[in-house]
């Protein structure tokens, strides 16, 4: 008998039920009996005790379906060593919920925050397997992540769409694309759409640049200029403050968050008519796209060989087209940043792309 606990947890996207039917299927002809407990909303189930047993039944149909069968939260990692409200020891509770199950393993899906307490759990013993989920692309040692592609897609559609009507109005026009604190998203995003100025947080932009770029595109006879800015792109002179610095600059900000500010910024220097659009969740949503299908059938299939070769404490990567055993203390607590000299930003400059630089 196999006893595999699964959970999703953290910010949620497109993928994650594709990747725990990849699992289960790369399982379900073994020729073990199996059992597999879905836990609740993340680490909560965990903690809490909140869980089902579930069939392979349960992950059939749902290689298309976005969101989690499973529920999600977040659970910083800083306070899982912090007892909660009512005094429990949170990573006590956990392993008790997993040795009163008795299970062979835990399977968890998620991004940076999750990858840490999984590999804690490893360190206290559990037999873990982590697969790689989020829309950023920022876990350190897989090539890509699951839910990158699907949110991509929608990111560039909202650009897509967004130059119609710019088009029309002669319009400067920004859109603020999701990623954290990394330039994954919107760059690809920004190249994909044809993006005339691309902000990311690896970049930090001079105003006085970005200017410069609109002006020169309005001085060609061309009417409107779409930026695509990351959620996290940061100016110069921010970038040279203390984060407890900026911090405190962020509090007395009136703005809602870049995009606007950079908006107030480009009409009152330009005199030019801004708009601002914030796709926001609906990165997240929606059914996952071919890409992110195969990638989460290929990391699942892969997750279930380790499990039955008793192989634990990974992270199941993608590496030059291969999937790979990632050993999670290895890659736990790093971040995945874009290389502001690497070849596609090299690139994207050759064809007259601004970066802000
Ligand atoms: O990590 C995925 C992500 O969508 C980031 O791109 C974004 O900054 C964050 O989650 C939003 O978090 P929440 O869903 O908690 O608002």
């Amino acid at each position: 008998m196999l006893r595999i606990g699964m959970l999703t947890s953290g910010g949620d996207c497109q993928a994650l039920n594709a990747a725990m039917r990849g699992v289960v299927k790369g399982l379900e002809h073994c020729g073990q009996d199996l059992e597999f407990y879905g836990f609740f909303d993340g680490y909560k189930g965990l903690i809490y005790s909140d869980y089902r047993l579930l069939t392979p039944r349960d992950f059939s149909g749902i290689l298309t379906k976005g969101g989690t069968i499973l529920g999600t939260s977040r659970q910083p990692f800083k306070l899982m060593r912090v007892p909660d409200e009512n005094g429990l020891d949170k990573v006590e509770a956990m392993k008790q919920t997993y040795y009163k199950l008795n299970l062979n393993c835990l399977v968890i899906l998620g991004g940076n925050g999750t990858q840490k307490t999984a590999n804690l759990l490893r360190e206290e013993g559990l037999n873990i397997i982590h697969l790689p989920k989020t829309i950023d692309n920022d876990i350190w040692g897989t090539d890509i992540t699951f839910g990158f592609q699907s949110a991509l897609n929608i990111a560039t559609d909202t650009i897509d769409y967004i130059h119609t009507t710019a088009a029309s109005h002669n319009r400067v026009f920004i859109v603020e694309i999701m990623g954290h604190k990394v330039g994954w998203l919107p760059l690809h995003a920004g190249i994909a759409g044809g993006a005339d100025i691309v902000l990311i947080p690896e970049i930090p932009y001079d105003i006085d640049k970005v200017i410069e770029a609109i002006d020169k595109r309005t001085q060609q006879g061309k009417g409107f200029t779409i930026l695509a800015v990351a959620e996290g792109a940061i100016s110069r002179e921010d970038a040279e403050l203390s984060k407890k610095e900026r911090k405190d600059k962020a509090k007395k900000n009136k703005y809602p968050s870049v995009s606007y500010e950079v908006a107030a910024l480009v009409e009152e220097r330009t005199g030019r008519e801004v708009r601002v659009t914030v796709p926001g969740h609906m990165q997240r949503g929606g059914s996952p796209c071919p890409y992110d299908r195969v990638l989460c059938t290929r990391l699942g299939a892969s997750a279930a060989k380790a499990i039955l070769e008793g192989d634990f404490g990974y992270m199941i990567g993608m590496v030059n087209g291969e999937t790979k055993r990632v050993p999670l203390q290895d890659v736990a607590g790093k971040l995945k940043v874009v290389d502001p000299k690497c070849q596609l930003i090299q690139e994207a400059k050759q064809i007259g792309i601004c970066f802000g630089d």
